[in-house]
């Protein structure tokens, strides 16, 4: 198998399974565009995110990395009646086309991009405020255990937390790279897997995005 038969597959799924979008599309055309990187989660991704919220009813949502806001789109597809999806980016040109993009779908009245660095605005979120029902951590990968951490201290019993680009090629394997990424992909894992109540498992993906995979954990 390679990536051909991945691309063709999930070509198939998506013909199947994700009807045309306009709003969607319009966005992915949009982030192309504007020239921001072609890393949006794909469309069967995107979708699982949706109803991941959906299944667990979430109507508070934390996202860490919008770029241009197409996961944001699917998220916020997902909350009922007066829910909020949070989403935190440092680059200000991908957060004024997310806005665009999250505007044509409709959606602006329930997302709240921030604009800084995930840290910062992370602590001006701040414990104590009402947590988060489902959080997607999809950022800088060196960052990725201070964000699960940051996840950890906004959540309830119960909430849902997601990471991206677990396993990139399979690099995580390698205990040995020092590519930061890699490091602080491993160190997410970790975290994961050493948190008392946490309980999480990781799922390698193959689809047009390559070979990776999610992690994807619930607070205890
Ligand atoms: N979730 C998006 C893809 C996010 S790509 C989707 O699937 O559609 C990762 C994003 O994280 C990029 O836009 C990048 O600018 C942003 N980012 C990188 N470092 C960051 C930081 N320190 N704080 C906040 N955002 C950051
Ligand atoms: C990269 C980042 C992502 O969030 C992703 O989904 C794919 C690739 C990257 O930085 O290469
Ligand atoms: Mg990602």
């Amino acid at each position: 198998m390679t990536q051909t038969n991945w691309d063709a597959v999930d070509g198939f799924i998506e013909e199947k399974l994700l009807p045309y979008d306009a709003a969607l599309e319009a966005a992915l055309a949009a982030n192309r565009s504007h020239g921001l990187p072609a890393i949006d989660v794909s469309p069967a991704q995107g979708k699982l995110l949706h109803l991941l919220a959906r299944m667990c009813g979430a109507s508070r949502i934390l996202e860490i990395g919008t770029l241009g806001g197409y996961s944001t789109i699917w998220l916020a597809r997902a909350l009922p009646e007066g829910g909020k999806v949070v989403t935190l980016e440092i680059d200000p040109r991908h957060a004024e086309v997310a806005r665009a993009n999250v505007e044509n779908a409709g959606l602006a009245d329930r997302v709240d991009i921030r604009i800084g660095p995930a840290l910062k605005s992370l602590e001006e979120i701040g414990e104590g405020g009402e947590p988060f029902d489902l959080v997607f951590i999809d950022a800088d990968k060196p960052n990725n255990a201070n964000y699960l951490d940051w996840a950890l201290r906004l959540s309830r019993p119960g909430t849902v937390i997601i990471c991206d680009n677990v396993v990139r090629n399979g690099a995580v394997l390698d205990e040995s790279d020092s590519d930061p990424n890699v490091v602080g992909v491993r160190a997410s894992l970790s975290l994961l897997g050493n948190t008392p109540g946490l309980e999480a498992t990781a799922i390698q993906t193959v689809g047009v995005k390559g070979y990776d995979g999610f992690a994807i954990g619930i607070v205890g």
